[in-house]
């Protein structure tokens, strides 16, 4: 019999997990805290969660309890719960300590977990932190799982989809300059999408190894893109977004 489910935390993140553990048709349904009624009798109604009375309840009634709740809380929602050695507790709050959790959640495991919104449209890598069974057989359900044995790798691995929210501002950018040069706003945004789909097919066709050989196969030697990419060499354009993400990460750790 598969593993009975829990959330803490009924918000936006469970309603796009509750989703993917929901394809899963033969597993059991997931149980939800309460709070945000709105939402728990959405994903009751949807995918036959059942949304129960209290944190305690979950607790009771779930052999992994998934931790969804936002950093501010840190880990209050988790403690002074009646939890079991035999249970898990996975943490998908972004920058929650490990030994924060597993205080919390004694004697039961504590893992952190990350997978992306993305992961209800296409297979994203579920990442786990450390290596844990349970763990590792709820992320299944999700996509590839990849055990991390660092805190700071996993949280670094955890950032990406961070990364690419900041990317999407990026390409608002570019489609905001297309308008601004005269183009309709729906060409700009046809022209935008085609471009990310293509961008991404060509990264899916490349296969394996890094992505910076490809940059230089889009430049054809003395033309525009090599230009445009000469340009933004000469202005460091990318240390700002290094320097953000050194930032995220720093903060994801506690250390700022
Ligand atoms: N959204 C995403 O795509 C995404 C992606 C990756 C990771 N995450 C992570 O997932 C976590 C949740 O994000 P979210 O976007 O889902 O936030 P959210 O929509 O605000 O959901 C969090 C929910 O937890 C509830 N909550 C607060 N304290 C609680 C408690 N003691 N017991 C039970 N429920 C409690 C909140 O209620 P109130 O609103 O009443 O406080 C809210 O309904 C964050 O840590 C975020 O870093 C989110």
């Amino acid at each position: 019999m598969s593993a009975r489910i829990g959330f803490i935390g009924t918000g936006r993140f469970a309603r796009f997990l509750t989703a993917v553990l929901d394809r899963d048709g033969a597993a059991a349904p997931v149980t939800l805290s309460p709070r945000n009624a709105a939402t728990a009798a959405e994903l009751a109604a949807a995918h036959g969660a059942v949304v129960a009375e209290s944190n305690a309840a979950v607790i009771d009634a779930s052999d992994i309890v998934l931790l969804t709740t936002r950093a501010e809380h840190g880990v209050k929602p988790a403690e002074g719960l009646n939890w079991r050695a035999d249970q898990t507790a996975v943490s998908l709050v972004g920058g929650l300590a490990l030994g924060d959790l597993a205080a919390a959640v004694a004697p039961a495991k504590a893992v952190k977990a990350m997978t992306s919104y993305a992961a209800a449209h296409v297979p994203c890598p579920f990442l786990i932190y450390p290596e844990d069974a349970a763990a590792r057989a709820l992320g299944e359900r999700f996509g590839a799982v990849h055990a991390l044995d660092d805190e700071r790798a996993f949280e670094a691995a955890a950032a990406m989809p961070v990364f690419f929210a900041l990317l999407l501002g990026l390409l608002a950018e570019g489609e905001g300059w297309c308008v601004d040069q005269g183009v309709a706003p729906e060409l700009a945004r046809a022209q935008t999408v085609a471009g990310l789909r293509g961008l991404a097919a060509l990264v899916e066709e490349a296969g394996e190894g890094g992505l910076a050989p490809l940059v230089e196969t889009m430049a054809t030697p003395g033309g525009l893109t090599e230009g445009g990419i000469a340009d933004l060499q000469r202005h460091a354009a990318m240390a700002p977004w290094r320097a953000a993400m050194d930032r995220i990460l720093a903060r994801a750790l506690g250390e700022r």
